[in-house]
């Protein structure tokens, strides 16, 4: 695993055992639903899957899953919610790197990713996006929420990749893909307040 792998899951390991699981829901975000609502079930990638609410409500909408996440203790949770939903027949979940999909095989109908894309650098993100492109069906969907870049530098003196993604660089990372809207806003919480972004693709 590389260094910046390993710097990330090391924020995200500590993350989830001090329990500072900000996303942690029981349903995905409401623009997931709707897209899913649009959709006829299929094999469905949940990336960056944290405790699986995207995954388990895709399962529960009667689509085959495999959901990934890095973080192992994100998972054994994950697994444990979607036995207790009933729909663990229908997920797979993988510890595993969103960079390096090369051990799942086959053609995809849907890809989704909820806040992981953006705790990558350039170079990863590329290697995430030549999965996807390898993965998915010519005409799946791809529904991507990702923290944006301030426009003024950050106060806090994070370090870039943490600080957000830059609106042309997602534009300019997906250009293979057919880009079906966008949706900019806010995202809050008890101690955090960033720019995010939505982008609907189709592969
Ligand atoms: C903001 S959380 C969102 C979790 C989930 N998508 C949700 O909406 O509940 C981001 C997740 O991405 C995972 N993640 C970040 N970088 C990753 C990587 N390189 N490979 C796999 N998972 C990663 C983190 O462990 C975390 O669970």
């Amino acid at each position: 695993m590389d260094n910046e792998i390993q710097e990330s899951l090391a924020r995200f390991t500590e993350r989830y055992t001090n329990g500072q699981v900000p996303w942690d829901d029981s349903l995905p975000p409401p623009e997931v639903q709707a897209l899913v609502a649009t959709l006829p079930p299929g094999r469905a990638l949940d990336l960056g899957c944290g405790y699986g609410r995207t995954a388990i409500y895709l399962a529960q909408h009667g689509w085959q899953v495999d959901a990934i996440d890095f973080v192992p203790q994100a998972i054994a949770e994950a697994e444990k919610r979607a036995m207790a939903a009933g729909v663990a027949p229908k997920i797979q979940f993988h510890v595993g790197s969103v960079a390096d999909l090369d051990f799942l095989e086959g053609k995809y109908d849907l890809a989704v990713d909820v806040g992981c894309m953006h705790a990558i650098g350039h170079e990863l993100q590329q290697k995430y996006r030549d999965g996807l492109l390898r993965l998915l069906q010519t005409g799946a969907p791809y529904l991507l929420f990702a923290r944006l870049e301030e426009p003024e530098p950050n106060p806090n003196g994070e370090e870039d990749r943490f600080s957000g993604l830059a609106e042309a660089d997602v534009l300019s990372l997906f250009s293979q893909f057919s880009l079906q809207g966008t949706e900019f806003g806010e995202t809050s919480g008890s101690d955090y307040r960033w720019r995010s972004g939505w982008f609907w693709y189709k592969r």
